[in-house]
């Protein structure tokens, strides 16, 4: 069968090791073109694929035929180059945030939709294992109903890159924080509603954020509070997850799951008097305690999630809706920004 032709704009560190790379070894794409301001990097990725280069996406759209165009332009161009591209009727795989602002990522979702072209957001975390793991868990029942998410994504190290730079569309948020999100709201159930967070520049070199804490809640109540920090030398477990029948913790190597069965606890009324013999309530609970490994993800990776797409018409696993769900309560947390 003939490879799908794919053209990559920007060619950093996204471009080249997260796109070009992995898909020089799927055999149904095959690199036809390019686009990146700097003509070293555009030879370079001549002789690496034997592609034309351009120096930008409206130059690689009028004289490339690539029926799939990857955006790994700087954040700041997302929305602009992938609108170019699916106007011009290609395929897009775009890289996250998708857009910065909310009706501009939603405007992707209708264009793509209306011209029913394929729209892929780089939404990698999707893909990988820790998604499915907790999707398994929550959809087993065994916590009971999630009531509450506690993310702790922390770790130190300092950037003075242009993705420290709020002009540029940087900070913790978009960088990582969309990340998180991509994972998270999925798992909470249904719509973000109310968003409280502060943000706050620890030891980056620019003027965005390099440490948030947010506090989400759902239409149906249930809670998540997330820190995404690159300021904070010890931390705690990634993930946790309440329910009403227990919790689970997790690492994204194993995991902690502590519950009881249902009915496992007696019906209990309230005592509304002095408590009966000074006593405080006490009972045995009878606690299942179990560690899990995180086995490997179910799903294939993300671009030959695309390619299978784009040849079976089956769904993505990062469906645009979601990722433009992702720039709005991006946003909503960013509007905490001082
Ligand atoms: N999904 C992920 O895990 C992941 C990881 C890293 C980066 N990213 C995203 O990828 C994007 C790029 O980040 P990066 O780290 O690769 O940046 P980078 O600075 O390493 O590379 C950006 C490249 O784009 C080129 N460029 C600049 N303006 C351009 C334009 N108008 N058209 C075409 N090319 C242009 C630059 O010359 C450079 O080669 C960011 O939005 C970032 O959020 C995503």
């Amino acid at each position: 069968m003939k490879p799908i032709t794919v053209g990559i704009v920007g060619l950093g560190r996204a471009g080249w090791s997260l796109h070009m790379e992995p898909i020089i070894e799927i055999p149904g794409f095959k690199i036809v073109s390019v686009a990146d301001p700097l003509e070293e990097r555009c030879q370079e990725a001549a002789e690496r694929t034997g592609c034309k280069a351009f120096s930008c996406t409206r130059e690689l759209l009028e004289r490339s035929e690539a029926e799939l165009v990857v955006v790994a332009s700087p954040s700041l161009s997302h929305h602009t180059d992938a609108a170019q591209v699916l106007a011009a009727g290609r395929h897009c795989i775009c890289e996250k945030p998708m857009a910065l602002e909310t009706d501009e990522a939603f405007a992707l979702v209708a264009a793509a939709r209306e011209r029913r072209l394929g729209l892929f957001v780089h939404h990698t975390y999707l893909h990988r294992p820790q998604y499915h793991h907790m999707r398994a868990v929550l959809e087993s029942g065994v916590l009971g109903e999630l009531f509450a998410a506690r993310v702790c994504w922390a770790g130190f190290n300092r950037r003075w890159d242009w993705q420290t730079l709020r002009k540029n569309g940087g900070g913790q948020m978009n960088n990582i924080g969309s990340h998180v999100l991509s994972i998270l709201l999925p798992l909470l159930g249904s719509r973000v509603t109310d968003v409280f967070a502060d943000l706050r520049n620890v030891k980056d070199a620019g003027d965005a954020e390099d440490h948030v804490e947010a506090f989400l809640r759902t239409e149906t109540g249930v809670t998540a509070s997330i820190v995404v920090s690159t300021a904070m030398a010890l931390s705690g477990p990634r993930w946790a997850l309440h329910g009403t029948r227990g919790a689970f913790l997790s690492d994204e190597k194993s995991s902690t799951i502590k519950c009881f069965e249902p009915g496992a606890l007696a019906d209990v009324s309230v005592i509304d008097a002095a408590a009966p013999g000074r006593q405080y309530m006490s009972e045995n609970i009878p606690w299942r305690e179990t560690a899990v490994e995180v086995a490997p993800a179910p799903v294939a990776g993300f671009h030959q999630n695309v390619l299978d797409c784009l040849l079976s018409g089956v769904e993505p696993i990062v469906t645009p809706e979601s990722a433009a769900e992702v720039v709005r309560v991006t946003n909503r947390i960013l509007s905490f920004r001082k």
